[in-house]
Formats: structure tokens, C-alpha cells, sequence
């Protein structure tokens, strides 16, 4: 026999034959980019764990939405950075809040744009914590109750879906009935599904001044080394009427995206935190790594394992190295 009839190098030896046998491919259609809002006007605070994102004013966030719209990219995520913050966090659930402050204008500059908002308490609570505290614990039922009314003024500003991050036990069902009950029945739920206890949160927890004042999140957000876990997270909020489910972090848990999205047939999404991209950024700025080339490899190794949603920082970024 002939030495080897098969030679994969062929297909590699140039672009246009790579490009036509590129098995996976990204589009402006895969990303939604994280967005903090804060309170004032004409703020613009750089966040320096994350060079290029910054912590905005809702006028400066209507710009960049803009933008964003205009890049093609669906949508954005909302955090807020409240004016005050207190036990229960209740500015998260105050018509006058900051991110239903953002919403609306949003909503009314850039329409065709889709505004998910982040519902938890963590960036509201005094404490820090994703919950009200009792006894020196966060009590599930009670934050449940700020949750669904966290979730029902974010609709009513105008958010087009819902993110729940909190990792409460019964909160997609208790935001559904919440929202059905307020006429948004039109309203869906991205459930952080299966959202571990990770340390590549850090920098999101500067930008977002919510890292927790005592213990840590260890009670209610998952613990790495499970992942047949993951999957029961996950029938669970599907069965309380979640409509997308999210994995976060993405990079340490790919497998986890892949299980999922095999096992179920729903959009998933994935989160490439704050600290995956902080860690690549800082690389390439030592000059140890090509920053770009790791971040569409890490964007396409998301996007094949499975998730249909890319939440990235990276967002704008990557729509500049996509042919
Ligand atoms: C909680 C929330 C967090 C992130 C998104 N929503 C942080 C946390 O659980 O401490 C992290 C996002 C990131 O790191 O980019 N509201």
C-alpha cells in the first residue's frame, strides 16, 4: 500500500481550505456582554482587574449600548453598583434602583437591544452575602422573596429576560410565579444553574464592591469537584421553568457544559468570568502569551463544548479577529 492514503495535512494548507472545513464557528450572534452600572453622570471608572471594562453611569451605558447594538452583538448583562447598600439590599428591588434606572433607558435608546438583568442581592446586601442573613447564615425562603420581587421590578422596567445568580434553592420557581403573577408570563429566566464556588470571580467582586464582608459563598454556590450535581442543579431549575440554563465559570468546567448540553436539549449558556479574562489579559500585558489568540481559543473551546451563549468580556474584542 501506498504510504498513507489519508493525509490530514491536506485540508490544513491554506486559509480558505481551513475555513471550509472549520467544524465550529463564532458570530457576533454567540455573545452577550457583562455591563456595571453605578450612580452619577458622566462616569467612566476604568475597573483595573479588567482593563477595558468600567464602571458607568447609566448615560455612559446607553452610549455603549449603542455601540454594542451596532457591533450586532443580541444583548448585554447588567450588574448594578448601588448608591447604598443595606441587610436586605433593597435597593436591588426599587422601581428607583440603579439597573432599573439603566433599563429603562436602555430600553428606550436602543429598543432592538435585549437587557438581561442579574438578579441577586450580593452588590446590595451590606454584608455581601447573595442573601438575607439569619443567624449568621443566608436564609433560602426568606431571599427568595427578594429575589421574586427583584425579578418582577427589573421586567417591569423593561428587561427582556432575567438572570438569577443567587444559587438559592426554589428561586427559578418562585421569580416564574412572580413574573406570571405581574403579567410577564412573556418573560424568560437564564438560571445560573450551575454557578461553583470559584476564585475566578475576584475581579468581578472589585468592579462590583460585593465581595462577601464574612465567610465565604461556600453554602450556597456548588463545590468544584462536582459535576453529576451540576446536572441535577440543572433538571431542577428546568423543571422550575427555567428557560436557558448558564455554567460558570466556562474554562475550568467545559466538561460540565458538554454534560449538560448533551443530557439536555435547552440553550445553554456559559460564562467566561472575570477572572479567565483577567488572567489573559495580565499574561499577554508581561508579554508571556499572544492575548488574542488565546482568547479565540478559549472563546471556541465555550462555544465547543457546547454552549449556545458565550457571556464574555471578550465580546467586543473577539468580533475583530472573527472572519
Ligand atoms: C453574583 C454574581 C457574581 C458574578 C456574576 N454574578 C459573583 C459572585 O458570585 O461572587 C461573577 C461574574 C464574573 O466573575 O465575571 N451576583
Amino acid at each position: 500500500m501506498k504510504f498513507p492514503i489519508v493525509r490530514k495535512r491536506r485540508l490544513r494548507r491554506n486559509e480558505n481550505l481551513r475555513r471550509l472545513v472549520r467544524e465550529t464557528r463564532l458570530s457576533a450572534d454567540d455573545f452577550i456582554l457583562p455591563l456595571f452600572v453605578c450612580p452619577g453622570r458622566g462616569v467612566k471608572n476604568a475597573i483595573l482587574s479588567m482593563p477595558g471594562n468600567y464602571q458607568m453611569s447609566v448615560d455612559n451605558i446607553v452610549t455603549e449600548c449603542r455601540e454594542i447594538s451596532n457591533m450586532g452583538i443580541p444583548g448585554v448583562i447588567l450588574f448594578g453598583i448601588p448608591e447604598h447598600k443595606d441587610e436586605v439590599g433593597s435597593e436591588s428591588y426599587s422601581t428607583d434602583g440603579i439597573v432599573q434606572q439603566a433599563v429603562r433607558e436602555i430600553k428606550k435608546s436602543v429598543p432592538e437591544l435585549l437587557v438581561i438583568t442579574d438578579v441577586c442581592l450580593c452588590e446590595y446586601t451590606s454584608h455581601g452575602h447573595c442573601g438575607v442573613i439569619k443567624e449568621g447564615d443566608v436564609d433560602n425562603d426568606e431571599t427568595l422573596k427578594l429575589l421574586a420581587a427583584q425579578a418582577v421590578s427589573h421586567a417591569e422596567a423593561g428587561a427582556d429576560l432575567v438572570a438569577p445568580s443567587d444559587m438559592m434553592d426554589g428561586r427559578v420557581a418562585a421569580i416564574r410565579t412572580a413574573l406570571d403573577g405581574t403579567g410577564f408570563d412573556y418573560t424568560p429566566i437564564m438560571a445560573y444553574s450551575a454557578k461553583y464556588c470559584s476564585a475566578f470571580y475576584g475581579p468581578f467582586r472589585d468592579a462590583a464592591q460585593s465581595a462577601p464582608r464574612f465567610g465565604d459563598r461556600r453554602s450556597y454556590q456548588m463545590d468544584p469537584p462536582n459535576s453529576d450535581e451540576a446536572l441535577k442543579e440543572v433538571e431542577l431549575d428546568l423543571a422550575e421553568g427555567a428557560d436557558i440554563v448558564m455554567i460558570k465559570p466556562a474554562l475550568a468546567y467545559l466538561d460540565i457544559i458538554y454534560r449538560v448540553k448533551s443530557r439536555f436539549e435547552v440553550p445553554v449558556a456559559a460564562y467566561n468570568v472575570s477572572g479567565e479574562f483577567a488572567c489573559i489579559k495580565a499574561a499577554a500585558e508581561k508579554g508571556w502569551i499572544d492575548g488574542d489568540r488565546v482568547m479565540m481559543e478559549v472563546l471556541y473551546s465555550i462555544k465547543r463544548a457546547g454552549a449556545d451563549i458565550i457571556i464574555t468580556y471578550f465580546a467586543r474584542d473577539a468580533l475583530e479577529h472573527i472572519q
